[in-house]
């Protein structure tokens, strides 16, 4: 199992803590739901990463087999839950413009277009993988820009 499975599960739980608060002290929260949204997409297509890492610390074949079919019925998927969770969170960013303005003096505000504009790179790297070029390179820049991805919302929840 990868430790990454544990930091996403965590991740996940203080974001539903987070946006129970959120809810509960608003009466509109449609702006709340949209980063959730997009931060459930994000989520889903970054424990790709933990299944991939578990498949290749597995140790029986058995187990590397069962994780790859897996990971294979999901790849049609993965390209289109992330260009969703990009839609998502620019939805999310309008919203939250709409209603306080384009304060980069609100951490909340800048952490959230950091990662925001992280995510687009993300995403543009995943269809240049996909298109353009496949290799190693490319790979890896689009692992590392979920790694950056995973900590910059972590950084907006903390505030
Ligand atoms: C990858 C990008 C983003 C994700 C995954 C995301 C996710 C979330 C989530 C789940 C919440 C509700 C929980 C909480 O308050 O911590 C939230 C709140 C918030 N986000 Fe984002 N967000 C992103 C981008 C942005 C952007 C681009 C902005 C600003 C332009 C922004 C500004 C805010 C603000 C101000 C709140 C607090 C809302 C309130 O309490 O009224 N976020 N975000
Ligand atoms: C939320 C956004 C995204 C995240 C967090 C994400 C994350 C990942 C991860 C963790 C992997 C496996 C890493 C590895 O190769 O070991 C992967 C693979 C891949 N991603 Fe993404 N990705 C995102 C969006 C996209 C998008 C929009 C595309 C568009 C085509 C894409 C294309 C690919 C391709 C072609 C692969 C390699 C083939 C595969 O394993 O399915 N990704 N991505």
């Amino acid at each position: 199992m990868s430790i990454w499975f544990l930091l996403n599960a965590l991740l996940l739980l203080w974001a539903i803590w987070n946006v129970s608060l959120g809810i509960s002290s608003y009466s509109s929260y449609i702006h709340i739901l949209l980063g959730f949204a997009g931060f459930l997409l994000f989520i889903f297509n970054w424990t790709r990463n933990a299944v991939f890492s578990t498949i290749r610390n597995a140790k029986t074949r058995h187990a590397k087999v069962r994780l790859a079919r897996m990971s294979k019925q999901i790849r049609p998927y993965h390209r289109w839950v992330g260009s969703s969770a990009l839609v998502m969170v620019v939805l999310h960013g309008l919203a939250i413009i709409h209603l306080y303005g384009f304060d980069l003096t609100n951490m909340k505000i800048l952490t959230g277009f950091l990662a925001s504009l992280n995510m687009m790179v993300l995403v543009l790297s995943g269809w240049y993988r996909l298109l353009i070029d496949p290799r190693i390179r490319i790979r890896k820049l689009h692992i590392r820009l979920g790694i950056s991805m995973f900590i910059l919302v972590a950084i907006h929840f903390l505030f």
